[in-house]
């Protein structure tokens, strides 16, 4: 049984919850009367309309007695944006500091008030509007870390157009895949930006997903805005001397940004929006087919985000908050940009790598603003723990107080470097579990209330009540392990995919009638604590991303020389996952490293680099049970060399199994 850390004194002497049982009262309240939990909360912010008392919140989550559907404050009128901004600025925090902004280079940084993040919001809405963009448009984004792409997602938020933000880090096919699905009028982004000393060509790529959307999905962006941003940043690399030569200009379409917004107005009145109108949506992959537009909505989303931000990372006055995540996945969304902002909170966002200019970044960066919560990923924490604790020991991280950890499962080894080595013993950690789905924080401890184990996501934040289900959708009650599920919604949870309610039902409520689930497994030890395993559909978690083995096979097979592809996932020290690709080839077609490279280049190409392939098997066939299926079990264990496989009686030619083993690349 693993150890029981409890928060040190140092984090519970002022913390917002100094105990266990504290928690417990809280989270049986938010259960047993969620008008009474937050509508607490939602007297905070502002509304139009305030909400109607009886009609908190309805749903019905049991496929068997009709659609799905989840509400949240019903009747009640609000903007998101005013209540992140106007509301704060009236509240005396106008010359707070929201942002502190850390580029790529060291010598580029900038500071943003409430007051100005306001005007250059409402200059940008204002313009959006100008241009015809109004409540229920959709605005694609794909941005490198900078203050435009916040102003961009409030700015939408506050005249109601939908955000969807695609992560920069996605190829032009992704994009235009994604921009083409929601149906965007239309895309932000910048001529490019620096990734260490790597120039990422952002106005170029957009231009090929512009062209491939055209193309491939008869879709057309109407406006392509474009933030000049190569020229205020140091170059940390090699640039063209002209840097219009980095991509084309199309003057029906693009303009840059501060032509854009050139002459607006700092005053903008916000739309005022219903509880369950759509505030943005966000892609992920599927498990099959097409990625999933993740739909999230106005009221429910404000409470739950600003509710987890305040509890999980502790978040007092004067505090310096810091969330690594790129703003393209839900962290980024929910606990760089909304969450923070909503408890008018003072964040960092930070622009490049932790390796650049050298692999000490993230700590001279805590040093340099005195960071007092620290949020980031496992794979982050185990490639710093590689370089050893003296680039550590360099800095002084006394301002910590909150480690947290989001992504995939932590590992006891990094929890305990991150703990002790990072956060000096006193800190405590947060090993935050949520989804896309779920808009914010589902399991988690909360700093000064609930011991922690290394490795487990701990109790359910509040709202939240999780359930383990075997097979038979019986519930596992106690210790055990099962398909991790919720029995009711909490405020921040999905109400949709977008243009396909029956998908999002049968995706997540169709397996067990009464659950939404979440696709991982769990386990729940002798004290309670809850232990996510990972998932147990057909996803891979590389590094925090998730993407499906159907998705890279699909990409796999587009190469004329293959004819079948299975991908599993192998362990990986830093990442996680890794890709491990076993390939079936065409008659007459030889599998040799031209054609390991080209099938490497072609996911980076399709899904963008962080899917590349570690390993491409040559297969001479794949072992599938008698109906076809292909039994991945056996996969996964050729991936690793473990020749402990079991049972292979139904597979209809055994010995491909032996065949596999002799063919694993020697690396
Ligand atoms: O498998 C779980 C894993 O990441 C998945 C959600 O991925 P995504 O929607 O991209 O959102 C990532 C950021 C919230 C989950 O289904 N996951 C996320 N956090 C944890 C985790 N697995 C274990 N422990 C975590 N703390």
């Amino acid at each position: 049984m693993s150890r029981v850390y409890h928060p040190s004194d140092y984090v519970v002497e002022k913390s917002l919850l100094p105990s266990f049982d504290e928690y417990k009262k809280m989270h049986k309240k938010s259960i047993e009367d969620p008008e009474g939990f937050w509508s607490e909360i939602a007297n905070e912010f502002y509304w139009q309309t305030p909400y109607q008392p009886g009609n908190f919140v309805s749903y019905n989550f049991n496929i068997e007695k009709g659609n799905i559907f989840i509400k949240w404050m019903e009747g009640a009128v609000t903007n998101v944006c005013f209540n992140l901004l106007d509301r704060n600025v009236r509240n005396g925090h106008g010359d707070k500091i929201a942002y502190y902004w850390e580029g790529n280079h060291p010598d580029d940084y900038s500071r943003i008030t409430y007051k100005k993040l306001l005007s250059l919001v409402c200059q940008f809405a204002n313009a959006l509007r100008e241009n015809g963009i109004r409540k229920g448009d959709k605005v694609s984004i794909y941005m490198p870390m900078v203050m435009e792409t916040i102003v961009c997602m409030l700015a939408c938020a506050r005249i109601g157009a939908v955000h969807s933000v695609v992560f920069a880090g996605f190829s032009c096919d992704s994009l235009a895949e994604r921009m083409s699905a929601c149906e965007a009028k239309v895309l932000v982004t910048a001529d490019g930006a620096w990734r260490g000393e790597k120039l990422l060509n952002l106005k170029q790529m957009c231009d090929d997903a512009m062209q491939k959307a055209k193309t491939k999905f008869n879709h057309s962006i109407e406006k392509c805005i474009v933030v000049s941003h190569l020229k205020r940043v140091t170059a940390c690399g090699k640039l063209p001397d002209d840097l219009s030569s980095m991509y084309n200009w199309n003057d029906d379409v693009d303009v840059w940004w501060h032509d854009f917004v050139e002459g607006q107005s700092t005053i903008c009145p916000p739309e005022w929006m219903e509880a369950e109108d759509p505030l943005f949506m966000l892609y992920t992959s599927g498990s099959t087919g097409k990625p999933k537009g993740v739909l999230h909505t106005t009221a429910g989303y404000l409470l739950h985000s600003a509710t987890s931000f305040r509890y999980v990372f502790d978040y007092r006055d004067k505090d310096v908050f810091w969330c690594t995540a790129d703003v393209g996945w839900i962290t980024g969304h929910t606990y760089v940009v909304y969450a923070p902002l909503a408890n008018a909170a003072t964040s960092l966002v930070f622009e490049g790598t932790p390796f650049y200019p050298d692999n000490d970044r993230y700590w001279s960066i805590v040093e340099k603003y005195k960071v007092t919560q620290f949020y980031t990923a496992p794979t982050a924490i185990r490639s710093l723990m590689k370089f050893g604790d003296g680039l550590v020991a360099k800095h002084n991280l006394q301002s910590l107080r909150v480690l947290a950890s989001v992504g995939e499962p932590i590992n006891p080894e990094a929890w305990h470097w991150y703990y002790n080595v990072i956060g000096g013993g006193r800190c405590s950690i947060s090993d935050t579990f949520f989804q896309t789905e779920t808009g914010g924080h589902v399991l988690t401890p909360l700093p000064g209330a609930t011991p922690m184990k290394p490795g487990s996501a701990g109790f359910p934040f509040f709202g939240v009540e999780p359930a383990l289900l075997d097979e038979e959708g019986k519930i596992v009650e106690g210790p055990g392990e099962g398909y991790l599920v919720f029995a009711r919604p909490w405020p921040s949870i999905m109400r949709t995919l977008f243009g396909d309610h029956d998908r999002f039902e049968s995706t997540y409520f169709s397996k067990f009638p009464g659950y939404y689930c979440t696709g991982d497994g769990a386990r729940r030890d002798e004290d309670g604590f809850l232990w996510v395993t990972g998932r147990i559909d057909d996803m891979l978690n590389v590094s925090g991303h998730l993407m499906s083995t159907s998705e890279v096979e699909g990409v796999l097979t587009e190469e004329p020389r293959v004819s079948e592809a299975a991908v599993v996932s192998k362990p990986h020290p830093v990442k996680g996952e890794s890709l491990y690709c076993f390939v079936i080839l065409n008659e007459g077609a030889k599998f040799d490293d031209d054609l390991v490279n080209c099938l490497k280049k072609l996911v980076r190409g399709r899904i963008g680099a962080f899917a590349a392939p570690d390993v491409i098997q040559y297969a001479p066939g794949l072992p599938k049970t008698r109906s076809g299926k292909i039994m991945r079990r056996i996969l996964r264990k050729i991936a690793i060399g473990d020749k402990n496989i079991g049972d292979t009686s139904t597979l209809t030619d055994p010995s491909i199994v032996e065949e596999l083993f002799k063919n694993r690349p020697q690396k």
